[in-house]
């Protein structure tokens, strides 16, 4: 019987294992963290990461062939293949802070692989990391002093939260990187013989393992670029009278160009965006490619001047000031369907609203108060009242001067907004940043609206340009 153990149990390492649990009875898998709450909270009926279909997946694997364990060492040393799916956040000090990944956690686990391993193994990089990681780790391995022989392999995942579970049964692609020698491909064998379990083998890619490290963070970059790249044309539309999404439609029709990932917005926010296509341009200033690292620095650039614009376009509308004014907030997560605050557009889109000294009155479907409190809380010189969290939409809007909506949530599109009108402020601003509302609806109860990208209001026109 194969054992699988898979270091860190997160939003990757907890479904990651779960699915191939469920796709492979024969297999043992035991997922193990530094984090007893972490583990605890996967031995629960409440798991510590939301994804639909997740609960039932869990269910069915937990106690059969699936476990939950703060035993790092011992799960280490029973497995065959060890999967290493810790967190590689952004430098925030030292050498390459603001840009290169963070490799504390990967390293201590490279180190807890070294020292507890009697037997030899297939070693398996799930995180996202800087190309040639895998080479270090490699390093680390080695000198452990033992003779245990160690295959390591790049496998990164690219799941999207609030779709894991989808994204797991049903791949784009599954990503093996590995060495083209004896040991490499049999190593790769392996692995792929865990993933053809339900994974049909044309869509198992087999590439170097420089490429498969680099191939995640080109993806991400990529969809970041593409977002960074219709929120460019965004701020263009505005101010000429052009729709973003009609531009978006008519490009994306084009099959080259492909029609996902083009809606304009507030920007965009989640774990992982931000922080791989930073790692990029740090591999790119370290390996002497300024150009390249200017390129790829412009994503993230282009995404903290929608951000910024936005809160600009908020306040210049409500005639250049919203100090004591109630701003409703609807939507904090950073997409909808999901729980997750992390890098989200609505944390930097209530800093700079609070900084400007308005009262922000948040309402998020999923995201607890908890974690809107202490998103808010490092907003410059807020106060604590300045920030409440409504029970829903109609509560936060009440009494608002302005209404901004930050994710995209459903339900906010089918709001009875005769109803938020009447309860608000006159003249009654509503700012769109997800392209959820119907304008000319709103436009015609009465609501001063701006939508990201779409042509300004007559009212905005008459006030000073936003740049
Ligand atoms: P996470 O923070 O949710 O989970 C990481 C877990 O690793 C934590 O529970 C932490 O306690 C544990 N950990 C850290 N060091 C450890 C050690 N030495 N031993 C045991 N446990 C340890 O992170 P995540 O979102 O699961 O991301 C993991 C990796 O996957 C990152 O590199 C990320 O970039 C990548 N990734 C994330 C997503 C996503 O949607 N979240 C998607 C694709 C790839
Ligand atoms: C992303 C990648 O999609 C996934 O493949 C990778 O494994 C992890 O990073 P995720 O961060 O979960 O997944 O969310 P995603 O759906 O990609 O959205 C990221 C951000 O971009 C969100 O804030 C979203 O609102 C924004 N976005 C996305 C847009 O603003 N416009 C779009 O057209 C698409």
């Amino acid at each position: 019987m194969v054992k699988i153990c898979c270091i860190g149990a997160g939003y990757v390492g907890g479904p990651t294992m779960a699915v191939i649990a469920l796709k492979c009875p024969a297999i043992e898998v035991a997922v193990v963290d530094v984090s007893p709450l972490r583990i605890d909270a996967w031995n629960s009926d409440r798991l510590p990461v939301f994804e639909p279909g997740l609960d039932a997946v869990v269910k069915a694997c937990r106690g059969r062939n699936l476990s939950f364990s703060a035993d790092v060492d011992r799960h280490v040393a029973d497995a065959d293949i060890v999967f290493v799916s810790v967190n590689t956040p952004t430098k925030t000090r030292g050498l390459g802070a603001g840009k290169a990944a963070d490799l504390t956690y990967w390293e201590s686990a490279a180190r807890a692989i070294a020292d507890a391993s009697r037997s030899d193994k297939v070693v398996v990089e799930k995180s996202t990391v800087p190309v040639k990681t895998a080479e270090a780790m490699e390093r680390i391995l080695a000198h452990s002093g033992s003779d245990v022989a160690f295959q390591v392999l790049s496998n990164p995942e690219f799941f999207a939260e609030g779709s894991a579970v989808q994204n797991l049964l049903c791949p784009d692609r599954v990503l093996i990187g590995g060495w083209d020698t004896a040991e490499g491909r049999n190593a790769v064998r392996a692995l792929m013989d865990v993933y053809a379990h339900w994974v049909p083998e044309d869509r198992i890619v087999t590439t170097s393992l420089s490429s498969a490290e680099l191939s995640k963070l080109a993806a991400n970059a990529f969809l970041a670029q593409r977002v960074s790249s219709v929120n460019a044309i965004s701020a263009l539309c505005e101010v000429t009278g052009a729709d973003a999404l009609e531009v978006a439609r008519s490009v994306g029709t084009d099959h080259r160009v492909g029609d996902s990932f083009l809606n304009a917005g507030v920007g965009f926010g989640g774990s992982s965006f931000q922080k791989d296509v930073l790692s990029l341009v740090y591999a790119c200033e370290c390996n002497g490619l300024p150009e390249a690292a200017g390129y790829w620095q412009q994503v993230v650039a282009m995404n903290e001047y929608q951000k910024s614009r936005f809160v600009r376009r908020v306040v210049s509308s409500m005639f250049n000031t919203v100090a004591g004014k109630k701003v409703a907030v609807l939507g904090f997560a950073f997409k909808k369907g999901v729980c997750d605050t992390r890098e989200s557009p609505a944390i930097d889109v209530c800093r700079g609203l609070l900084g400007d000294r308005a009262h922000v009155s948040v309402y998020d479907p999923l995201v607890s108060e908890k974690q809107i409190r202490r998103d808010t809380a490092a907003a410059p010189a807020a106060k604590v009242e300045q920030v409440r969290v409504a029970r829903d939409a109609y509560e936060a809007a009440e009494g608002a001067h302005g209404l901004c909506v930050l994710t995209e949530w459903d339900e906010f599109r089918t709001l009875d907004y005769r109803r938020i009108f009447d309860g608000m402020q006159k003249p009654a601003f509503v700012f769109d940043g997800r392209n959820v509302v119907d304008v000319g609806k709103l436009r015609e109860i009465g609501f001063v609206v701006y939508s990201v990208g779409k042509p300004l209001d007559a009212w905005l026109e008459v006030l000073p340009a936003v740049a």
